[in-house]
């Protein structure tokens, strides 16, 4: 497990430069705190949120066939894994799993996901990891022989710059190894009325998560944001191809986080997240850029997100 110190101390380095820059921003892994992952939890059950359900039902509906392609005896490694509610879709399919692996940063959150899968899936190894799944972490020791399949749900690769999404795609396929593949959910390019509504909803859940970010920089690095000068927004960007978030200064102010003192305009935006959308070739060419090689590609009928396995290109 990291320390509690040393990731306070990249929290408070992150959080100084990203304010710091002429265009503000703040990476979004430092939103899934304990109560980010309480209120994550939430938007993943919102009406306006499309890809929870969305990713669920192409599961649901491929479970089996999905199975086999991660091969029944596989380790099942699990990229921020949350309350791995989605998996156990695949694990009641694997029932001769060798090991799962849920990787996450929030600790307790873990915690409490991995205790309830125990109890469900009583013969199962499972094998907690509190990480940043973004720096080089250590796996636990796992069966040495068994094929490798890593699970990243929830189109969180989108929350990454493609360059970096490269990165990480090839740190993934270099962890699977040849023979080892990667079950990814991708959500897809659509109408911007769909896209939207999706990170704005009605009931302002996915404001207060945005919002808490400010919270915890208050809590745990000594800030003084006062939240109600500030406002969730969501817009998306056609030309980049991702939905943008912000919080938008209502105010002309200065705001503090420890000694340093930060100004901002009235109607300035401090950008929290990116969501990159995708289409199916763009997304393609992104995993050749990694190593990888999309063999299929689940989709619901809508087209509105998608599930593919990519296997590792034998280098
Ligand atoms: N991976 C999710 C997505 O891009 C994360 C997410 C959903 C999110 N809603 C959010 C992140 C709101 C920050 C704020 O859809």
């Amino acid at each position: 497990m990291p320390s509690a110190t040393l990731v306070r101390d990249d929290f408070r380095r992150d959080v100084l430069s990203g304010l710091a820059q002429p265009r503000k921003h703040l990476p979004c892994k430092y939103l899934y705190d304990e109560a980010g992952s309480r209120l994550f939890d939430r938007i993943c059950t919102l009406p306006e949120y499309y890809p929870t359900r969305t990713e669920r039902a192409i599961l649901e509906r491929h479970a089996p066939e999905i199975a086999e392609v991660l091969s029944p005896r596989c380790v099942l490694v699990e990229y921020g894994s949350g309350s791995s509610l989605k998996t156990r879709l695949l694990l009641d399919q694997l029932p001769d799993a060798s090991a799962y692996v849920p990787v996450d940063i929030s600790a307790e959150h873990l915690g409490r996901s991995a205790h309830a899968l125990k109890q469900r899936y009583p013969r199962l190894a499972v094998l907690p990891l509190c990480a940043d799944f973004t720096q080089p972490f250590a796996l636990p020791t796992l069966p040495p022989h068994e094929r490798r399949a890593v699970y990243f749900s929830g189109s969180t690769i989108g929350n990454f710059p493609p360059t970096e999404a490269v990165e990480l795609l090839a740190n993934i396929a270099h962890l699977c190894g040849s023979g080892g593949g990667l079950l990814i959910g991708i959500d897809l390019k659509k109408d911007v009325r769909i896209l939207e509504p999706a990170y704005n909803d009605a009931a302002g859940v996915t404001a207060a998560f945005n919002l808490n970010l400010l919270a915890r920089i208050n809590r745990e690095l000594g800030g003084d944001f006062a939240l109600e000068r500030f406002r969730h927004r969501a817009v998306y960007n056609a030309r980049e191809g991702r939905i943008e978030m912000y919080l938008r200064s209502l105010a002309r102010q200065v705001v503090h986080v420890g000694e340093r003192g930060f100004s901002l305009e009235a109607g300035e935006g401090i950008c929290t997240e990116h969501s990159h959308k995708y289409d199916l070739d763009g997304f393609a060419q992104l995993a050749r850029a990694a190593g990888l090689k999309v063999a299929r590609v689940w989709m619901d009928e809508a087209r509105l997100f998608s599930v593919q396995y990519l296997t590792v290109v034998p280098s």
